[in-house]
């Protein structure tokens, strides 16, 4: 086992300043994660010229891959940092920010667009509980209340949009995740209440129907969230939302 640990990583100073390159060499530490490295980075922040440079600049919270806020490229792949363990990567250890979202600095990057989208769909209920605004609480079966619950494990990491080929800085398209969020909560009981609202903004350009099927969403989500799945029956809804909008219904 080497004593040392090498880190490559890509960093960016501000919004709009050319990316670079920086490398520097840690001490080996048993368990470290990404995370915690770069913590351990921030300490010491002098790269392999011996210069002190300011600490590189990343996201994190829950340490245990529910915030997604610590998302990024690691060795080419789109993955959390939190749950990235050292020793089970090659070295030296590449780290990019996403590419599909603005970056902030470093590894720093906005993912508001996904949270815009979310608002566009209005995934939430209205209000928690059907007996307040409804007279019948219509009933969910154990089948569609698992399939829910896979899919309501999303923390809006990104990796799903960054893996995505039809979404970009420059496209319209809504994107995986929230097309995931929008077939969730149709799916909800009391989010049936406004189905039609909800197809209607994944209707038409950058809604449902740009998504091209490549699969890609769902290798990469690290919550295994049957994205493709829901997708689909999405766009069979949007059909049907069509249909009775055609016939006036
Ligand atoms: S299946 Fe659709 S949403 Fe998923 S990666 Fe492909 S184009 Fe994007
Ligand atoms: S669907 Fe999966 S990959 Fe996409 S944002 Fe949610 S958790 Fe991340
Ligand atoms: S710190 Fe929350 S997912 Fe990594």
């Amino acid at each position: 086992m080497a004593d040392t640990i090498k880190l490559k990583v890509k960093r960016q100073d501000e919004p709009d300043s050319k990316p670079y390159w920086e490398e520097f060499e840690l001490p080996y530490k048993e368990q470290h994660n990404i995370v915690s490295l770069l913590m351990a980075l921030r300490e010491n922040p002098v790269n392999t010229k011996g210069e002190t440079v300011a600490p590189v600049c990343f996201e994190a919270n829950c340490m245990e891959e529910v915030c997604g806020a610590c998302t990024m490229i690691i060795n080419g792949k789109v993955r959390q940092g939190c749950s990235t363990l050292i020793d089970n990567i090659s070295q030296p250890i590449v780290l990019e920010p996403m590419t599909k979202f603005p970056v902030v600095r470093d590894l720093m990057v906005d993912r508001q667009q996904m949270f815009d989208a979310l608002r566009k769909v209005k995934a939430w209920v209205e209000l928690d509980g059907g007996y307040d605004t409804h007279v019948h609480s219509p009933r969910i079966s154990p089948e569609d209340w698992s399939v829910n619950y896979d899919v309501s494990r999303c923390m809006t990491c990104g990796c799903c949009m960054e893996a995505c080929p039809q979404f970009s800085k420059k496209s319209d398209f809504i994107g995986p995740a929230p097309l995931g969020q929008t077939q969730l909560f149709n799916s909800l009981p009391t989010g049936r209440f406004n189905k039609s609202e909800r197809l209607h903004a994944v209707m038409g350009d950058g809604g449902v129907t740009d998504c091209g099927n490549a699969q890609n969403c769902v290798r990469v989500c690290p919550k295994e969230i049957p994205l493709t799945t829901g997708i689909a029956e999405l766009g069979r809804q949007v059909t049907i939302q069509l249909m009775k909008d055609i016939l006036g219904q």
